[in-house]
């Protein structure tokens, strides 16, 4: 095969022929040959392991430059919302497309403040799980779960209702990651506070009591709410491709999005928030130094990464990333043990940034590098990390699965394959084999 290109064609030249693909041009001026007739015009598949060249669709909702390192969500840059927007206000954004106008905004809060509680039933479902169950596990079947209580709000192709399930999505969010918490502890959980806002509700629901007063820390209100902005979208990766993959079979958006949430489990995506504190925990206890720890995950028999490093897009510095560390440096002079594990944090990236390991390979800090500190400073429990990702990441997730139905090319997700196994044979009765 060959390929020639025009200014808006490609021309493929295969054993039987040529064929003229079309280009697509981006808003930004991201190029993509457009293959959907491949394989009827001449009976081939592709095949691009990890999707590493393949788009899956047509977005219009984040824009990221890997080379670099830009990242907008509806054209705004991440650097303007995390200074200027809140959560929630970035949750509009993405849900509809645009910002809204300060009673659009209002009534939004309200409607958000008004679906926080999770029906009585639901918290059963807790008890049937072990209280060392990991928080993603928990989140992913009680997300999934509020499918069969929301039965009204199941059908993909009712707006009403797909909306009706949006705003229930992120508004129960922190109350079923903060439940997973006060389960594991056995503490009685803690209802939602209306008069209290989006992020410091959360941090109410997590470690108040009915016995004695807590007040929200302000400042740790403020970093929840910016660490949630930072992971409320990131285009096409795993988790928002999975949520696309399982709605695109017309499952519900409770359904699609509890499969998000064990997507983003790995540690190869949002479980390296988690990685990342554990790596450094280790690193701080004197496991190894970490001129020993950086050999090791060069060596590659040892099968170590430096977590919360690299990224399948950002080949320059992943902007959440710069955000954050400069967020540390502010904040953490008020939470000891979170320090030293800056401090160590800091040294690894020094190291790597100077190291042709990584930098050959272009591998720099990602969002997870200094999340988890963060959350250690707020006094969240390290098994919780991923949980607050998908705190953050739901709008996102929703925002696609939405996008994704109303796109005129909507079709199920169905990648095909080239078989490499047997050949056809004969079946041979148990006795004779
Ligand atoms: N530490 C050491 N080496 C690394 C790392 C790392 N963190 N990341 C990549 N490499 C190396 C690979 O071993 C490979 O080396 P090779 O070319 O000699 O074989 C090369 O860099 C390319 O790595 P790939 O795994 O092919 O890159 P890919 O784009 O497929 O993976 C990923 C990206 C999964 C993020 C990877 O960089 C990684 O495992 N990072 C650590 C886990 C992590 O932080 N994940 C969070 C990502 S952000 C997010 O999902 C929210």
């Amino acid at each position: 095969m060959d390929l020639g290109m025009t200014s808006n064609t490609v021309k493929l030249c295969y054993d039987h022929g040529e064929l003229e693909l079309p280009l697509i041009v981006g808003s930004e001026d991201e190029k993509a040959i457009d293959i959907s007739k491949l394989r009827s015009a001449t009976g081939h598949i592709t095949i691009d392991p990890g999707y590493v060249n393949t788009g899956s669709c047509q977005s219009a909702v984040t824009f990221l430059d890997g080379e670099a390192g830009v990242l907008r969500y509806r054209g705004y840059p991440i650097e303007q919302l995390a200074e200027h927007s809140s959560f929630l206000e970035v949750s509009y954004l993405l849900l509809h497309g645009r910002l809204p106008s300060e009673k659009e905004f209002d009534r939004y809060v309200y409607e958000i403040k008004h679906h926080t509680m999770i029906h009585e039933d639901l918290k059963r479902l807790y008890q049937a799980l072990p209280k060392d169950s990991h928080p993603m596990a928990v989140c992913s079947a009680v997300v999934g779960t509020l499918g069969a209580f929301y039965k009204e709000l199941v059908d993909p192709r009712d707006v009403a209702q797909v909306d009706g399930a949006a705003l229930r999505l992120v508004a129960k969010m922190p109350t079923i990651a903060a439940y997973s918490y006060k389960y594991s502890l056995g503490q009685p959980f803690m209802y939602p506070v209306d008069s209290l806002d989006y992020p410091a509700n959360f941090l109410h629901m997590m470690f108040a009591t009915p016995c004695e007063e807590y007040a929200v820390d302000p400042l740790m209100a403020k970093v929840l709410d910016l660490l949630l902005i930072l992971h409320a979208d990131h285009e096409q990766n795993c988790s928002t491709s999975t949520v696309r993959m399982v709605g695109s079979s017309m499952a519900n958006l409770f359904a699609s999005v509890s499969a998000g949430i064990n997507a983003l489990w790995g540690s190869l995506h949002g479980g390296a928030n988690q990685a990342v504190v554990e790596m450094l925990d280790a690193l701080a206890k004197g496991a190894d130094t970490p001129e020993e720890f950086m050999n090791k995950v060069k060596d590659k028999k040892n099968n170590v990464r430096l977590m919360g490093f690299g990224h399948r897009v950002y080949k320059n510095f992943d902007p959440r990333s710069r955000v954050l560390k400069k967020v540390c440096g502010e904040v953490l002079s008020r939470a000891e043990g979170s320090c030293r594990l800056f401090e160590i944090a800091q040294g690894l990236e020094e190291v790597a940034l100077k190291d042709e390991y990584f930098v050959s390979r272009k591998l720099y800090p990602n969002v997870d590098f200094y999340s988890g500190i963060l959350y250690r400073a707020l006094g969240i429990p390290t098994n919780m990390y991923t949980a607050l990702f998908a705190m953050g990441r739901m709008p996102g997730w929703i925002a696609h699965w939405k996008e994704m139905h109303v796109d005129p090319a909507f079709k199920i997700g169905r990648p095909r394959q080239v078989y490499v196994g047997e050949k056809k044979r004969d079946y041979v009765s148990i006795s004779l084999r």
